[in-house]
């Protein structure tokens, strides 16, 4: 560690057990209101800090990272590091980590329910009862079995194989899309197809890649034409994969018969946004990883990342490798 100890600005709320972890090491600088800091928030605090943990939401840019000039770690409590600016990084000597793996099976889980409750229409079916309706007697459109249906992943990676593994146990065929075109060994039976024949051909599409510029709005108006009339899109990867507004169009003209979204284009999504009121889209707040086991694992792991980086070490989840070591 640099003489003294280094300081550290903690942009999200974090149990005393994992705070003293790093008040052990460091001297820390708390964020302490709902959601993330102001971008003038940000920016004091990382004009001081050698250290930044927080969530995937909060965008540090390379106007931010120009303006840290004692910045050596960026620890992301998340896998997706898309809201930092990595090639800027990456020049200024500063390493960018992630917490991959920790939440594969718990975003793989969701996604999971998320295909069920849109097969067996549990929200709608849920809102009947509340309604103080019930079967038989009242007449309710039925839903669909899974089982002999096709999934399309696109993204094979960690938690695609996971949802992969899941689906294949609930009689689902599996089919992939990915830059690799062999499946790996433990995501059990996957075809690979084109992105257009894995579109026209599943029942139900599922979203696990990393937002880049590549995969921005990867599924927008033409995508969406190629999907079954009685197809589903899952997105809990992130919310810019999909052209949100030409989702709302496809879903409102029953071009496809729904989806389920754990992340959007803006979030939080706002009062206004249209696809509030599509009743077959199921909208979650970005839940992804929220259980209380795995993001226990994602705090650990990320402190971890924080500290070996602040103590000159090598991290155990780099995302730009080629910047460790380089500023001390
Ligand atoms: C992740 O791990 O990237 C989750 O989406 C949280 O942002």
């Amino acid at each position: 560690m640099s003489a003294g100890r280094p300081r550290v600005y903690i942009a999200l709320p974090i149990p005393d057990g994992a705070l003293a972890r790093i008040e052990a090491q460091c001297a820390v600088e708390r964020f302490r209101g709902d959601g993330t800091p102001s971008r003038d928030e940000l920016l004091a605090a990382l004009a001081e800090a050698e250290g930044v943990l927080g969530s995937a939401q909060l965008q540090i840019d390379a106007e931010a990272l120009a303006s840290s000039p004692r910045l050596r770690v960026v620890s992301n409590f998340g896998v997706g590091f898309d809201n930092v600016d990595i090639a800027a990084a990456t020049q200024r000597g500063i390493v960018v980590c992630n917490t991959p793996g920790v939440l594969s099976d718990a975003v793989a889980d969701l996604t999971l329910g998320l295909i069920l409750s849109l097969a067996r229409r549990l929200p709608e079916s849920e809102r009947f009862v509340r309604e103080g309706r019930w079967l038989p007697g009242e007449t309710m459109t039925l839903g669909t079995d899974v089982a002999g249906k096709t999934l399309g992943i696109v993204g094979l990676g960690r938690i695609g194989q996971a949802v992969a593994r899941r689906a294949q146990a609930f009689g689902m065929a599996v089919v992939f899309h990915d830059q690799r075109q062999e499946p790996p060994a433990d995501a059990g039976f996957c075809a690979y197809r084109d992105l257009d024949a894995l579109l026209s051909e599943s029942d139900v599409v599922s979203l696990h890649v990393n937002l880049t510029p590549e995969t921005e709005h990867l599924i927008g108006a033409r995508e969406l034409a190629m999907m079954k009339p009685s197809a589903y899109l899952i997105n809990t990867a992130r919310g810019g994969v999909v052209d949100q507004a030409a989702l709302v169009a496809a879903v409102k003209e029953g071009r496809i018969a729904g989806a389920a979204l754990d992340v959007f284009e803006r979030e939080p999504l706002a009062a206004d946004e249209p696809i509030l009121n599509l009743p077959n889209v199921i909208l979650l707040p970005h839940i992804g990883s929220g259980t209380v086991e795995t993001r226990s694992a994602m705090l650990d792991l990320a402190i971890d990342n924080l500290l070996a980086v602040l103590r000159g070490e090598r991290p155990p989840c780099p995302v730009n490798l080629e910047a460790v070591g380089q500023k001390r």
